[in-house]
């Protein structure tokens, strides 16, 4: 990590991105310089001229640093589901568990499967509650995509259990938790497929990108050819002949490769800096009575990007926002949270498909019923109303004096509440 430039200190940093994009610097510059020089922009071929294989260096150290048997990089997470579901084998007729509360695109790759997503709670941790899994598994579930949202593990013990009893496939969701970890073993190395987004606002970005993690090697092979026209991963030419599916074009190139060596190399840094930044916040506001902490499943595997509070009431919970956000903290209401609150999913809700026979929801594979409606997630709803996320994205370049404003701040808009 190189000592960069500090940006001008302010405590709301409008327009930036996620924690790796405040830190990009020479090295990415560097990287990016090695493949435009070369002018190879592609994965694979061109093995006599190219100087570097930046993507499958990049696939190469994050399955390393993971703990992973294979990784693939992909254009993005959104499609990296996709993949995952059809190499898996879930496809039309098959119901997918996922949470209420995730960006759409987890829910929306669902639908892109030809799959029906159902809905399912979370519970304090803001993740995907085991036990309403449970009670929504039917004989036409077929897979559960437990997400880890803002850097934070999900229940994995009792997640992999279910899915364990009841035969499913997991795939994980871990967009928004690039280096977290539960009892030592990383996010996206539980399920069958793990799932990881690199877009502008993630732990670390390479502007759009996404890696899949598997340790089944038939899988991983079968992921490979679909996100490649069919194409083995490391094909040196353009030999017409059998390919085992029919595949798209799902690929990362040599740009967003580069960029993710960089950024991967800066990724412990910037855990340990959130972690040690979200640490004293907590630190100075935990005797607040009406807050609690989320709960986190594991906190030595938390990424520490924000530090999320459950107020008693909704009420505390939006005055603190305001009151916040009035002085200018960057900051967030989950109710308010955008897509990643299924109630403002109105096109799932009213299940507007791409094409107008309504597939997958009318798929005469499909023998189930599905009704989508705001309220149909109660507690989902209630967690969401109550929790604040203070300096979301914003724990990299905060300084410690900035920190104690933060908790000075906190404070006098708690009692200006209560
Ligand atoms: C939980 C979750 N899943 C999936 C995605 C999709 O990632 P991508 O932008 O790489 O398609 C996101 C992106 O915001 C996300 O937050």
């Amino acid at each position: 990590m190189t000592d960069e430039k500090q940006p001008d200190r302010q405590i709301y940093y409008p327009g930036l991105g996620g924690p790796g994009s405040q830190v990009i610097g020479e090295e990415e510059e560097q990287q990016l310089l090695d493949v435009v020089r070369s002018k190879v922009l592609v994965r694979d071929r061109f093995d006599a001229i190219r100087k570097h294989y930046k993507v499958r260096t990049f696939e190469d150290k994050f399955r390393a640093y993971m703990g992973s048997e294979h990784a693939l990089a992909v254009c993005n997470a959104t499609q990296g589901i996709v993949i995952a579901l059809a190499a898996l084998g879930v496809g039309p007729g098959d119901e997918v568990i996922v949470p209420a509360y995730t960006f759409i695109a987890t829910a929306a790759a669902v639908v892109a499967a030809r799959c029906i997503p159902i809905l399912a709670e979370i519970d304090d941790s803001l993740n995907l509650d085991p036990e309403d899994v449970e009670r929504k598994i039917t004989e036409r579930t077929k897979c559960v995509i437990p997400v880890h949202m803002k850097g934070a593990p999900c229940r994995m013990d009792e997640l992999s259990d279910v899915c364990r009893r009841h035969g499913l496939y997991m795939v994980e969701d871990v967009a928004q938790a690039c280096g977290a970890s539960y009892r030592g073993k990383k996010a996206g190395t539980f399920g069958d497929v793990g799932v990881f987004s690199f877009d502008f606002w993630k732990v670390i970005t390479t502007g759009s990108g996404g890696m899949l993690l598997t340790d089944n090697e038939e899988v991983y092979k079968r992921c490979v050819h679909y996100h490649d026209h069919g194409h083995e991963v490391y094909r040196e030419n353009e030999d017409l002949g059998e390919r085992p599916v029919i595949g798209l074009n799902f690929r990362m190139e040599e740009l967003e490769g580069a960029l993710g060596l960089a950024q991967l190399a800066k990724l412990d840094w910037l855990i340990r800096t959130m972690r040690a930044n979200a640490a004293r916040l907590w630190d100075g506001i935990k005797d607040i009575a009406v807050f609690t902490i989320r709960n986190i499943p594991d906190p030595e595997g938390d990424v520490g990007n924000g530090v999320t509070l459950i107020a008693d009431t909704a009420e505390i919970a939006e005055g603190f926002y305001r009151g916040m956000q009035a002085r200018g903290v960057e900051m967030e209401w989950l109710k308010e949270s955008g897509w990643h609150n299924y109630a403002n999913w109105k096109q799932l809700l009213n299940k507007r498909t791409v094409t107008p026979d309504g597939c997958p929801f009318t798929c005469p594979r499909y023998k189930g019923e599905v009704d989508y409606y705001a309220g149909m997630c109660p507690r989902t709803d209630d967690l969401l109303s109550r929790s604040v996320t203070v300096n979301y994205n914003n724990l990299v370049r905060i300084t410690p004096e900035e920190i104690d404003t933060l908790i000075q701040w906190t404070h006098e808009v708690v009692e200006e509440l209560t």
